[in-house]
């Protein structure tokens, strides 16, 4: 159930539910949780947002099913699942 006038957003990351502040973004929330990042390059480096408005791609992460989702330049909202690179993703929701 979505209540608009929440002030505190629940969401999933890697699997663990993380409570924001409504108007986080997603690359804030990922910090917040401790993520260690959001992707793997080609070679397997780690990854993480870098510029923090949508240039660099780094920040790139699965969000509700969704690959490749700007964590910078998305909102947290309530019972997202977001999935970096490094999880496979799962959902909790049936
Ligand atoms: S941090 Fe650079 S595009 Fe998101």
């Amino acid at each position: 159930m979505i209540d608009a006038d929440a002030t505190h957003l629940h969401l999933t990351i890697d699997g663990r539910s993380v409570e924001v502040e409504a108007g986080t973004i997603v690359a804030a929330a990922l910090v917040m949780a401790g993520a260690g990042g959001t992707r793997t390059s080609v070679s397997g480096q780690p990854r993480a947002a870098l510029c923090g408005m949508g240039v660099c791609q780094e920040c790139r992460v699965t969000i509700d099913g969704r690959a490749h989702m700007l964590a910078c330049q998305t909102l947290c909202r309530e019972g997202q699942v977001v999935c970096t690179a490094t999880l496979t993703c799962t959902t909790t929701d049936n």
